[in-house]
């Protein structure tokens, strides 16, 4: 069985999907660079040990992230999922994890890579919104993307509502991609792409507001 090491700095809600969703891989850690984040506790519930690699410890990024692989290896993941792990990780970092680190994105990437992606993309009137998981390259949000999930904008969304849409499917895309990396049924290749290998795909459209 896999091992797999969790990294978050927050709330923790796609932390909770994960537990609740009984991966076949074994949650090593769950390790926040917060010492406040609420999933430690959530984690701590579940009998998941727990790190806290405090970025403020830290002179700058290098060091950071030297510390925190540092802690990570200690658990040997074959996956490292970052969950609302809210740093910038440096190159040297993200290389040495490549094919085994993954993101969950609040925005169907490349469209709205960053931060307060519900309100921009409120704020530029699109119709259609969601999610994406990603392997994580050098390149911020913008690594190959494994799966996606799209929600419709609706008239009168607030940020809060839209937030809610898209966090509800986040929730399932990331443990169904942690599923498939669990049972190398998705890779990323030699071209830097990611391989899915099953089959089943779905032909339906969503359009958003819809016909008449
Ligand atoms: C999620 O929206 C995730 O996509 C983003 O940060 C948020 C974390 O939420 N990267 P939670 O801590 O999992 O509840």
């Amino acid at each position: 069985m896999k091992n797999i090491v969790i990294l978050i700095s927050g709330r923790g809600s796609n932390l909770q999907a994960l537990l609740k969703a009984r991966l076949p891989c074994r949650i090593a850690a769950v390790i926040s660079n917060r010492a406040d984040a609420e999933g430690l506790a959530i984690a701590k519930m579940h009998g998941i040990p727990t790190e806290v690699v405090a970025h403020r410890d830290y002179m700058d990024r290098d060091s950071f992230d030297t510390a925190l692989a540092k802690i990570i290896d200690g658990y040997q993941p074959d996956i490292i999922a970052l969950a609302g792990f809210m740093r910038i990780l440096t190159a040297t970092f993200v290389t040495r994890y490549h094919g085994r680190l993954i993101n969950i994105h609040p925005s169907l990437l490349p469209a709205y890579s960053g931060l307060d992606t519900h309100a921009r993309a409120l704020r530029d009137g699109v119709k259609i919104h969601g999610c994406t998981v990603h392997f994580v390259t050098p390149d911020l949000d913008h690594g190959p993307i494994i799966i996606q999930a799209a929600v419709p904008v609706l008239r009168d969304d607030t940020e809060q509502a839209l937030a809610a849409r898209v966090l509800r499917e986040e929730h399932r895309i990331y443990a169904q991609a942690i599923r498939w990396l669990c049972k190398d049924k998705v890779i990323l290749n030699e071209q830097g792409q990611a391989k899915l290998r099953h089959r089943k795909q779905s032909g339906f459209a969503l359009v958003s507001p819809g016909l008449e």
